[in-house]
């Protein structure tokens, strides 16, 4: 059987820097790359922005391993259905702020013969989020990528989604708000593992069509991630247990629109919790040779400096 080519778009950003970087190591399918014409809109999920010179040595190095780097404006169907033509995957990794940039994306998909469309999710499962009681932000984005599953199914194309759980790096600042009593298991995806993780859900025939909620770096509660990063840092972390009305005054009165986002989410988990056990461990069954970063590593390499980073932008 011939190999699939996979492509993927937001290569540069942390998901799919790593995804394309997995796909390489893993040798299964061709790789290609839709980078965006330079001048185009920038966003991006943590805030902090890349310019061209920045990706460029990505891009040339990805060159040189075999990838195939296309250009385009990507909002404009004449240049992204040539650019995704020969595409058996498109795995977009857009960015938070970016999701309605998947439109078009769909629809030159379409047109050019691409199977499979893997939308830029990899968080909560969205389908339930969507309908969350308390207004937000994230609850807004939950409702537009639950939307852009039934367009991808409108075009007739195929689909993997891939939920992921929280994204560690984003809730360790101190004192780390703990959703509830932080017993129950959460699905914990460093955005580098949901990137890795990617490639090897697509390899998997269950994969098609189907929702694959991922622990891609650990399945475990909070308390017992707590605990973890108190053995890695060799010291107490500082924790605070917070319910829903915790959450909700907290989440009221956050003015860092970052900051906010992610207590709604901390607001969600608390006030819906009976939709915490849809986040599972796919990988546990499916891919039981998939090893995300250890959890010590994770701190070391990952966490601590994104919650150092945060810490420096809460204190401005
Ligand atoms: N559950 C969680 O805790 C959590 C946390 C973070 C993120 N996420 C989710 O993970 C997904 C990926 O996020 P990420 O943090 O990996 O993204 P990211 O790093 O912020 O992505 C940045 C990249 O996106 C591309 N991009 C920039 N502006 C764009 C635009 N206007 N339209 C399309 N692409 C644009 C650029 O790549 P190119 O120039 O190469 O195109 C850029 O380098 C998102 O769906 C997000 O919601 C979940």
């Amino acid at each position: 059987m011939s190999r699939k080519t996979v492509t993927v778009f937001a290569a540069s950003g942390t998901a799919g820097r790593a995804c394309v970087n997995e796909l390489l190591a893993q040798d299964v399918f061709d790789v290609k790359v839709l980078r965006r014409k330079p001048g185009q809109q920038e966003k991006s999920s943590s805030g902090v922005l890349m310019g061209v010179a920045e990706k460029q040595p990505l891009w040339d190095e990805w060159t040189r391993q075999g990838v195939e780097v296309r250009e385009a404006d990507v909002t404009d169907h004449s240049e992204l259905i040539p650019a995704l033509e020969g595409t058996d995957y498109l795995v977009s990794c857009v960015p938070l702020f970016a999701t309605e940039s998947q439109y078009p994306l769909i629809w030159a998909a379409k047109m050019a013969g691409v199977e499979r469309f893997v939308p830029s999710e990899y968080g909560y499962i969205y389908e339930w989020e969507q309908f969350w009681p308390t207004p937000s932000v994230h609850r807004t984005m939950a409702a537009q990528k639950a939307f852009i599953r039934r367009v991808i199914e409108l075009a007739g194309l195929d689909f993997t989604i891939i939920p992921a759980g929280l994204w560690p790096e984003y809730y360790m600042v101190e004192p780390v708000g703990v959703m509830g009593d932080g017993e129950r298991k959460f699905s914990w995806s460093c955005g580098q593992d949901v990137g890795r993780i990617i490639p090897h859900v697509l390899a998997h025939p269950a994969s098609r069509n189907a929702v694959c909620p991922v622990a891609a770096t650990a399945y475990c509660s909070w308390n017992e991630l707590l605990d973890a990063r108190e053995a890695a840092l060799g010291r107490k972390v500082a924790r605070n247990y917070l319910g829903l009305e915790d959450w909700r005054a907290a989440h009221a009165a956050e003015s860092n629109p970052l900051i906010k986002a992610i207590m709604a989410i901390g607001l969600a988990a608390t006030e819906c919790p009976e939709g915490m056990p849809l986040w599972a461990n796919w990988n546990a069954l499916h891919l039981p040779d998939f090893k995300g970063t250890p959890l010590d590593q994770a701190f070391t390499d990952i966490i601590e400096p994104m919650a150092e980073a945060m810490q420096a932008t809460i204190q401005g």
